[in-house]
């Protein structure tokens, strides 16, 4: 199965995942911390792989013009239930329902570890882009995606059993508060993305490493053992033509 095949036949757990007021990082600090590298708005924004649309939402919100792009028809209909004046329209990134140049801004947000084709998806992100345009992107920390904690302690140590400069398809249950969601994504090292970007034509100008941010109240050990490794990773890419 695809992963985009995948994404579909979990539309309906991630729209509960996604939707739980306060339950997934998102609303905890992830959305801020991204939005802190994301330009202002300009002429028009593609939110690439935008699911459910929470981030496409936001951005409008935030005065972006903006046009929703995913690959799964559930999750693009639960977009347009939820926002019927928005722009949502389904399609793989491979293949972007767009012209040459319409954009000046993509974001790309935790979708890129989940596309079954990197380079053909940063191909398109490059090719919707007018010269100059950005890209900003978050995808789960290729050191995160390498390995595992051995336990919940907040010193547990942090092992990489098979290797973190390859490729590797992984499967992530998780349950909390009655909310189960099964997230299966590709593992890449992070050559692999600068690999891609590279390829076409983007430059990259801002990389972040995110770990739980501390906040008024104690963290849990089990979240205190992601201030040692990075969660997420933002990056932001200019267009810079051909290599
Ligand atoms: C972790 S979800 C993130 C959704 C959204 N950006 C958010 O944060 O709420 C990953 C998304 O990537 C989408 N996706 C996976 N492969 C894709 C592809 N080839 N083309 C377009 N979207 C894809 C999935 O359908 C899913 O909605």
């Amino acid at each position: 199965m695809s992963l985009s095949d995948a994404w579909e036949r979990e539309a309906n757990a991630w729209i509960k995942w996604a939707r739980a007021p306060g339950h997934d990082s998102y609303w905890r600090f992830h959305r801020d911390q991204f939005l802190a590298i994301v330009p202002p708005p300009g002429r028009l924004t593609l939110d690439l792989g935008c699911g459910e649309g929470r981030l496409s939402r936001d951005l409008q919100a935030r005065g972006h013009r903006v046009i929703g792009i995913d690959a799964s028809p559930a999750l693009i209909g639960a977009a347009r239930v939820a926002d019927p004046a928005g722009d949502y329209r389904c399609a793989d990134a491979c293949k972007l329902p767009l012209s040459d140049g319409d954009c000046d801004l993509v974001i790309a947000f935790m979708s890129l570890q989940d596309v079954d084709d990197l380079p053909g998806a940063t191909a398109e992100i490059s090719r919707v882009l007018e010269p100059g345009g950005r890209a900003c992107i978050a995808i789960v920390h290729p050191l995160n995606s390498s390995g595992r904690f051995v336990d919940e302690s907040a010193t547990s140590p942090f092992v990489i059993r098979g290797t973190y400069l390859s490729e590797s398809e992984y499967t992530d249950f998780v349950a909390r508060d009655g909310i189960e969601m099964t997230f299966r994504s590709r593992h890449r090292p992070l050559e692999t993305y600068s690999l891609a970007l590279e390829a076409a034509g983007l430059c990259i100008d801002a990389i972040r490493e995110h770990p739980v941010p501390s906040g008024p109240t104690e963290l849990s050990d089990r979240s205190k053992r992601w201030q040692r490794i990075p969660l997420f990773m933002h990056l932001r890419v200019r267009k810079c033509g051909a290599p």
